[in-house]
């Protein structure tokens, strides 16, 4: 539990960069944002993922302080939010919904003017810090060139040089590949990659999985406004059940056998070598190591004439999860 107001969290071993508790939105009847407890560890690469419409843009919305909770509680930096917010913004870049540029101002200019609306910005770096800004997100060649002749890959990152203008310790980017062909998308998150290298805590939403496993250290997922799994994509990864398949001509036996280590089998198809046997294990946890479960088929007088265990994929969980397939490109 981080401690409100101290800036530090509890226990020191394991700080939380954001927390939320209970976290929800309404609009009007509809609960955009229900209960979430989100969990992101300080120094993670954090995707949060859900389909269009799953309530992303809202929670990170209400974690800046640009949208009221109505109900539930932010932590942020392990300050509360929106109580703390003229301490906690300063130190968070964030990228929501790209910020305007004005057309036929240079990217350089563009940035000088959004740090000059800055409250926190001090003008007597503003120079150096826009220049290491643009080298940063690789736009240094294009910093004199007009935004209109910018592509989309370049806008995007100069929003995030935008949010790069101060040192941070906490990056928010919304979608930050969306509408961006692949090679902007290649840049975009590249440099999402390398943020997290410098040390920043990186929340990034997204509705790609791809993208996630590419990026991100761990994940959240949400579906209609709730917090379904949350974790580091390896244990979002080893949740996955395992399925195995055994083609046998002694189904009957192996489906005794199965049902004794805990599986769930599903009646034989008939194959010309016997019937073809499939089951998954009763909890992600419990499925037995294949060769114990052959052994114990075996054992059985079972003659086990193929044998296969399936993991599911990340994609497949997150499918069961959401009720909706990813789109799963690039
Ligand atoms: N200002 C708003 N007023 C009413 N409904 C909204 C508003 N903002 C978002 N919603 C609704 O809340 C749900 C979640 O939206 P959003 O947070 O934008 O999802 P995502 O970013 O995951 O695509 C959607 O059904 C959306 O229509
Ligand atoms: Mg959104």
């Amino acid at each position: 539990m981080a401690a409100a107001g101290t800036g530090v969290s509890g226990n020191g071993t394991s700080r939380l960069t954001i927390e939320t508790n209970g976290l929800s939105k309404r609009f009007g009847h509809q609960l955009a944002v229900d209960g979430i407890d989100l969990a992101v560890p300080q120094g993670s690469v954090f995707g949060f993922l859900g389909p269009n419409g799953s309530g992303k843009t809202t929670t990170i919305r209400m974690l800046l302080g640009l949208a009221a909770a109505s109900a539930g509680t932010v932590n942020v930096l392990g300050l509360e939010m929106p109580q703390r917010l003229d301490e906690v913004l300063p130190r968070v870049g964030a990228l929501v919904e790209g910020p305007a540029f004005y057309p036929f101002l240079s990217g350089a200019a563009n940035l000088h003017r959004l740090d000059a609306a800055s409250r926190h910005a001090a003008p007597a770096t503003r120079k150096a810090r826009v220049k290491s800004a643009l080298e940063r997100v690789g736009l240094a060649h294009a910093a004199g060139k007009r935004v209109h002749a910018y592509s989309l890959g370049m806008k995007q990152r100069l929003g995030i040089a935008n949010a790069l203008l101060s040192p941070r310790e906490l990056l928010v980017l919304d979608e930050p590949t969306n509408g961006l062909d692949p090679q902007g998308t290649r840049e975009v998150r590249s440099l999402v990659r390398s943020l997290a290298a410098d040390g920043a805590t990186v929340f990034v939403s997204s509705h790609l999985l791809a993208e996630v496993e590419q990026i991100c250290t761990h994940a959240a997922i949400m579906s209609v406004g709730r917090l379904v799994a949350q974790g580091t994509l390896s244990e979002l990864r080893q949740a996955g059940q395992a399925r195995i398949r055994l083609l046998t001509p002694d189904a009957g036996t192996a489906f005794d056998v199965l049902v004794q280590l805990g599986m769930t089998p599903v009646a034989g198809t008939p194959a010309p070598a016997g019937d073809v046997v499939t089951a998954v294990a009763a909890g992600p946890k419990e499925a037995a190591a294949p060769e114990e479960i052959v052994a114990r088929l075996v054992e059985a007088g079972v003659r086990v004439r193929g044998f296969s265990v399936e993991r599911e994929s990340l994609e497949d969980r997150f499918v069961a999860l959401t009720g909706e397939g990813f789109d799963v490109a690039q």
